[in-house]
């Protein structure tokens, strides 16, 4: 296993669940004079990197967005390269998932993938299922609008059949229809190569998620831009819309009834 400089985290303290769009293969890639592709192949190194780190600083739950509903429309050599990624990934990261307990998840349309992949993720999937250290979603062919429709019309049929009045959807139900059903909502999202978007990752999920962005590519984010990301994320107030102390003038105010 990597080894990993935790003396900048407080461990008793880290997020559930770590969300992360791996952006800037192309670019890094481009720098160099190589082929997008080329950044793509760096990029899986990366990926085992960070699932590696995951695991190994406890965190029960890690998102990868590896491929967008809309990055089906780029062309088709960079969309073949990419499956063929996603395959051999799989098949090369298997047995170091099961030592390691890592349990595969896939979130989005798999049924989109050219089979040879899906046969691979299932095979995936179905060997980790028993996995219980961390969980990784791969967010594949997966886009956050497609999964909210996809949720309201499992739930629209629900009503249609009479099993579900419309005023019992709430937010436990909706999620539970979700790529994302029985995961907790994302704690942090990580987004490299400085985009300060959401690119149509999960929607529903960030609601109240912490967002990072990093100038790195992802072909350099490695263990050391992890911890940073992480420490950062330590350093936030979580407020979820509430008031997490009374203020010195509430005190004041409080001091003068008294
Ligand atoms: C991320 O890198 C990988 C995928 C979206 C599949 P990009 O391929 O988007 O790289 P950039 O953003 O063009 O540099
Ligand atoms: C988001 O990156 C999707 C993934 C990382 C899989 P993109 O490169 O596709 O997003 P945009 O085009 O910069 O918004
Ligand atoms: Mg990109």
């Amino acid at each position: 296993m990597i080894e990993l400089d935790t003396s900048s985290l407080d461990l008793t303290r880290l997020p559930t669940h770590v969300a992360v769009i791996m952006d800037g293969n192309g670019r890094w890639a481009q720098r160099r004079g190589m082929s997008r592709i080329e950044g793509h192949k760096r990029g899986k190194d990366s990926v085992r990197t960070i699932v590696e780190a995951t695991r190994k600083l406890g965190i029960p739950y890690l998102s990868l967005f590896a491929f967008s509903t809309e990055n089906w429309d780029r062309p088709h050599r960079e969309v073949n390269a990419l499956m063929s990624l996603l395959r051999r990934y799989l098949r090369s990261e298997i047995d170091r998932m099961m030592h390691n307990e890592v349990r595969v998840v896939a979130i989005g349309d798999v049924a989109r993938l050219p089979s040879s992949v899906r046969a691979e993720l299932e095979t995936a999937i179905e060997r980790t299922r028993d996995n219980g250290k961390l969980t990784v979603g791969l967010c594949v062919s997966f886009g956050g609008r497609e999964d909210i429709i996809h949720a309201a019309q499992a739930l629209a049929r629900r009503v249609a059949a009479g099993e579900l009045a419309p005023d019992a959807i709430d937010e436990a139900n909706f999620s539970a229809e979700l790529g994302t059903a029985g995961i907790p909502d994302p704690d942090l999202l990580i987004r490299t190569s400085g985009e300060m978007r959401i690119s149509n990752f999960y929607l529903w999920q960030l609601a109240y998620t912490e967002i990072y962005v990093t100038e790195t590519l992802w072909p350099e984010f490695r263990e050391t831009e992890y911890v940073a990301a992480l420490a950062d994320y330590q350093r936030r107030e979580r407020r979820f819309g509430r008031v997490l102390e009374a203020s010195p003038s509430d005190k004041l105010g409080a001091a003068r009834r008294a």
